[in-house]
């Protein structure tokens, strides 16, 4: 039997994150995702992730300098990142970059590489963002932390508090989700044994697709098209009458509220209560679940990650161009991960195919 899609097919045993749909909890390591955004860093997070348990002050400053250290990119990777031709979307950079970045790489995939790639992903984005926009690159400073740094080389100043906190958010958030296709694609390339660049690499071709890392651009829109239309609730009953999906709401594994976009919008809700934005996303949210019950009866469409993602992209002056890049910055940890496990008790992933072409005539 086929199961297309491998819908609904456990390829592997991990310990790293747990997705409860029909509850709607996302798990990293045993812990609430909610709880993780309140009162931990982004390193910290990763840290978890990486190893299933908090680092003690001494593993966190390590893990700190060590990501400071591995910011600044080799001369010839910049050199390459200026190159590339303009028309040239950030996905593919990135790929390009990061597959660059690892050519002589034939270790066992290693903590330090997960580190050196986390750490580079960011100076990646903001050195072609400076480069395509013709102004000069803000280099790294080792004073910031990450998601800080991140800000700081985009904007070339020090971020305010509710911007850091709304980005950071996003990011803990979207360090992991399971068995995406982008995190199997990773696990198949090292199940081969393979080099952890080539795993990231294959990753990030994957996760560029617009079915998967597809970004909150397509919320910015419907959001757009409701602040234009003066009248949000016949905007979206006609939509959803035409068969139209509402972009940011439903999910494929949540068959409740998507735990992350209660958390985002709970942040936002605290460090961006005036922002036109949210107020927006506020009465769409209302006026969509509603229609959706009435309309859609029984199908539980609620808010997703995208949705909140959205708002809180815009809440912070992120470019839609670098939406995915940004998702990118903060799944490569979940990769990484990923990419260690699978590494540390290997099966190459080798499934069939079943023949429905012709056969020679005998
Ligand atoms: N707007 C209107 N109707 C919807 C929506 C929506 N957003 N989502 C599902 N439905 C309806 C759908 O029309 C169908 O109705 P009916 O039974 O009358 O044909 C029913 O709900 C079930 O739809 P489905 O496609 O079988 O549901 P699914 O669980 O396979 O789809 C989904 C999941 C995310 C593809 C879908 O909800 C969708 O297209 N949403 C809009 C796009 C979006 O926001 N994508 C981001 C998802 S979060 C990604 C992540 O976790 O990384």
């Amino acid at each position: 039997m086929v199961i297309k899609g491998l819908k609904g097919v456990k390829a592997a045993e991990t310990v790293i994150s747990h997705i409860d749909g029909v509850n709607g909890r996302l798990i990293y390591r045993g812990l609430d995702i909610g709880e993780l955004t309140k009162n931990h860093s982004f390193e910290e997070v990763s840290y978890l992730l990486w190893h299933g348990e908090w680092p003690d002050h001494h593993q966190l400053l390590q893990l700190k300098n060590k990501l400071k250290k591995h910011r600044e990119l080799p001369e010839y990777l910049e050199n390459l990142l200026i190159s590339l031709p303009a028309e040239m979307d950030f996905m593919s950079v990135l790929r390009t970059a990061v597959s660059a970045a690892g050519p002589l790489n034939k270790d066992k995939p290693s903590y330090s590489d997960s580190i050196r790639l986390t750490a580079m992903m960011p100076t990646i984005i903001a050195c072609r963002k400076s480069h395509l926009e013709g102004r000069p690159f803000v280099r790294p400073s080792a004073e910031l932390d990450h998601v800080e740094n991140y800000l700081y080389m985009l904007n070339g100043e020090k971020p305010a508090e509710s911007q850091r906190k709304a980005l950071e958010t996003y990011m803990i958030l979207t360090l992991e989700h399971g068995m995406n296709a982008s995190t199997f694609s990773a696990r198949v390339t090292v199940s081969t044994e393979s080099d952890i660049y080539s795993a990231v690499t294959s990753a990030i071709g994957t996760m560029k697709g617009p079915l998967h890392g597809g970004a909150p651009s397509e919320v910015i829109a419907f959001l757009d098209e409701a602040a234009k239309s003066g009248n949000i609730e016949k905007l979206i009953r006609e939509k959803i009458n035409r068969g139209e999906r509402l972009m940011g709401f439903g999910h494929r594994i949540y068959k409740t509220h998507d735990p992350r976009a209660l958390a985002l919008k709970s942040v936002l809700l605290e460090i961006a209560s005036k922002d036109e934005w949210l107020g927006l996303s506020l009465d769409v949210e209302t006026a969509a679940v509603s229609l959706l019950q009435e309309l859609k009866p029984g199908r539980a469409l609620y808010t997703n990650v995208e949705f909140y993602a959205a708002a809180i992209m815009k809440s912070i002056q992120m470019e839609s161009e670098l939406f995915t890049p940004t998702f990118t910055a903060s799944r490569v940890v979940g990769w990484t991960a990923h990419i260690l496990e699978q590494s540390e008790n290997n099966t190459i992933f080798r499934p069939e195919s079943h023949y429905i072409g012709r056969m020679p005539v005998v």
